[in-house]
């Protein structure tokens, strides 16, 4: 039986006056892996923002419908609380890493609001840097000195160090040589192996298809199209639309 861990009813969103997404409903059971394919401006990191409760007037606001963590209304919430007590947490577009501090500083910090032992800390690091080689030959250096996907690797990892068992990404292949875009998307289903559930948005739906096991198309602030992957990239609208042909 799968357990619904994340529940998006109907959800309405504004920045300032203007509705970006205009009632979306879709859903993430626990385990799964679940992308949200869309081309430019159809509203994906809104609705992950959304999620988060990122406060406006970077984040849109709420004006209808409702977001749930198992079965708990998030509106209420702040993205810290969010991240702390429930896990979930947005490794959003442009990284968000500290770039004047090393690797270590950064998957360090990351960690400073888990309750947990520091033998499950420790053991997280291992993890990280046994995912990420690359980050651990790099671990003293500063993270503004590394390369484009050697910092999204570096976002990711703060996200499994901050003690995450629920991650949403923002485009993680976004800049990414196509070498390391298969190293990011190994690692990520060795997470999600282990018991890490994922919400992807892509621009590349080709390469989130592949990946993902269920998928929602959004366009223009709805959902028109929903299903396994392999549904997906069956359905002729969507290989027109999204799969080039
Ligand atoms: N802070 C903001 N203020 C006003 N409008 C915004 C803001 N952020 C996004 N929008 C608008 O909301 C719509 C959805 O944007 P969003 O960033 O969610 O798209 P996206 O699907 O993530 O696109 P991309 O693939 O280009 O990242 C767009 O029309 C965008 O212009
Ligand atoms: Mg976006």
């Amino acid at each position: 039986m799968s357990e619904r861990l994340l529940e998006i009813k109907d959800l309405k969103v504004k920045y300032g006056n203007i509705e970006a997404l205009h009632g979306i409903s879709f859903h993430v059971d626990r385990g799964e892996i679940v992308t949200l394919i869309g081309a430019n401006g159809a509203g994906k990191s809104t609705t992950l923002m959304s999620i988060s409760r990122l406060p406006p007037p970077e984040a849109p606001k709420v004006v209808a419908g409702g977001i749930f963590y198992n079965g708990e209304s998030l509106l209420g919430w702040t993205p810290d609380k969010i991240v702390s007590e429930l896990h979930l947490i947005l490794v959003p577009e442009g990284r968000h890493i500290f770039g004047n501090l090393t690797v270590e500083e950064n998957l360090k910090l990351a960690t400073y609001a888990r309750k947990d032992t520091p033998q499950d800390i420790e053991r997280d690091y291992q993890r990280v840097y046994s995912l990420f080689p690359r980050l651990a030959e790099r671990r003293k250096q500063q993270s503004e000195s590394l390369s484009g996907g050697e910092q999204q690797m570096l976002a990711v990892s703060r996200a499994l160090m901050a003690g995450c068992t629920f991650i949403m990404l923002d485009e993680p292949s976004m800049g990414l040589a196509p070498l390391l875009m298969y190293d990011m998307f190994r690692a990520l289903k060795e997470l999600n192996k282990e018991g890490m559930t994922i919400l992807l948005i892509e621009q590349n739906a080709n390469l989130a298809l592949k990946f993902a096991d269920r998928g929602y198309v959004i366009d223009t602030g709805e959902i028109v199209a929903q299903g396994t992957s392999a549904e997906l990239m069956e359905d002729p609208e969507v290989k027109k639309a999204y799969l080039g042909g």
